[in-house]
C-alpha cells in the first residue's frame, strides 16, 4: 500500500482517551490540557515543577488528571511517565512530545553546552517519548504520538534561536522517519508533527541565555502574528481527532514556508530589506 505522504487515510471517531502531556505545566502544554478536559478525556500531565503541575491539574477538575514530576531530558524519568499513565490508566491512547526550550544565542557563539542542551530537551526528551511508548502502541496496535516542533524547524527566520532551530530541524526528520517505519509494520499507529509559529507563552523568558522577550520571528512587517496557547490546543485537538502527518498551526505558515523553500536567498534578502 503506497504511503500516504502528509494525510492519513482514517476513519477515526472522537470519543474519550487517554492522554500523555509532557511540558504541560504551563503555556502550550497547560492549554493543551485544558481543551482536552473539556473533551473529556483522561490525562496524564508531565513537567519538573509538582506545584505548577498541581495547578494546571486544577484547571481541570471535570476529570481524571494524573501528575507525574519527570524531568524528560532523563531517558528513566520518561519511562517513568509510561508506567504511571498504564497504571493509572490501563492504557495510553495519545502520547504527546510538547516539553521544549529555546535559546537566545547566534550561531557563532553557541557553546558546547549550549548545542548539548537544545539537543537533550528539544530531540532526545522527544526520541525517549517514542521510543518508550512505541511498544505498548505496537501491543495495541493503535496510538498516537505527537511532537511539538516549530515553524522555525522549516524556516529558520529567527537567528538568535540558532541551536532550537536546529534542533528542532532534527526532530522534523526524526518524527518522519519513525511515521513512515511504523506505518510499514503498524498502520493503526499515527505521528504528528505541530509547527506554531510565535504563540504568546513564557517560552522566551525561559530561553537559555534569555534577557527578555525577543522580537517576534522574521522581522518587522512579519504577516506572522502571535497566536495564543489556547489557540494552538484546538489544532492539536483536532488532530488528535483527525491525525495529519504534519500541520501549521498558524494559518499564514504554510505560505511562507513554501516561499522560503522556493527561493531560500530571495527570502532572506526580502526579510533583511524589511528589518
Ligand atoms: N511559545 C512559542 O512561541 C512556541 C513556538 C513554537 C513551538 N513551541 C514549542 O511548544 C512547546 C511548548 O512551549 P511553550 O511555549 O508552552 O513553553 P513554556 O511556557 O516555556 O513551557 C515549557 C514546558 O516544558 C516543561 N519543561 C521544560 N523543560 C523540561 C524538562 N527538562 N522536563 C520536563 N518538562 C520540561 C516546562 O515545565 P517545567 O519547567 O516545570 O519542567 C513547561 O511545562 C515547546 O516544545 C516549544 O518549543 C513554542
Amino acid at each position: 500500500m503506497p504511503y500516504p505522504p502528509f494525510v492519513f487515510a482514517s476513519s477515526y471517531t472522537p470519543s474519550m482517551k487517554n492522554v500523555v502531556i509532557t511540558g504541560a505545566s504551563r503555556g502550550i502544554g497547560a492549554a493543551i490540557a485544558r481543551e482536552l478536559a473539556g473533551r473529556g478525556d483522561n490525562l496524564v500531565l508531565a513537567a519538573r515543577s509538582r506545584e505548577a503541575l498541581a495547578e494546571a491539574a486544577a484547571a481541570s477538575p471535570n476529570v481524571r488528571v494524573h501528575i507525574v514530576t519527570a524531568d524528560v531530558t532523563q531517558r528513566s524519568d520518561v519511562e517513568r511517565i509510561r508506567d504511571e499513565a498504564i497504571r493509572v490508566f490501563g492504557h495510553v491512547d495519545v502520547w504527546i512530545n510538547n516539553a521544549g526550550r529555546g535559546i537566545v544565542r547566534p550561531v557563532l557563539a553557541l557553546t558546547d553546552e549550549d548545542v548539548d542542551e537544545m539537543i537533550a530537551i528539544n530531540v532526545k526528551s522527544v526520541l525517549y517519548g517514542m521510543q518508550v511508548i512505541a511498544p505498548h502502541f505496537m501491543e495495541r496496535g493503535r496510538g498516537h504520538i505527537i511532537n511539538m516542533s516549530s515553524f522555525l524547524a522549516r524556516v529558520p527566520v529567527a537567528t538568535p534561536r540558532s541551536a532550537y532551530s536546529a534542533a528542532k530541524a532534527a526532530l522534523n526528520s526524526l518524527t518522519a522517519n519513525v511515521r513512515v517505519d511504523l506505518h510499514r509494520t503498524h498502520p493503526g499507529i499515527k505521528v504528528s508533527l505541530i509547527m506554531p509559529g510565535l504563540v504568546a507563552t513564557e517560552f522566551a523568558r525561559h530561553a537559555r541565555g534569555s534577557t527578555g522577550p525577543m522580537p517576534p520571528p522574521g522581522s518587522s512587517g512579519s504577516p506572522m502574528k502571535p497566536q495564543t496557547p489556547e489557540e494552538v490546543a484546538v489544532v492539536v485537538a483536532d488532530v488528535i481527532d483527525h491525525p495529519v502527518a504534519e500541520v501549521y498551526t498558524n494559518p499564514v505558515s504554510h505560505d511562507v514556508a513554501a516561499r522560503y523553500i522556493a527561493d531560500v536567498a530571495l527570502f532572506e534578502s526580502e526579510a533583511e530589506s524589511r528589518s
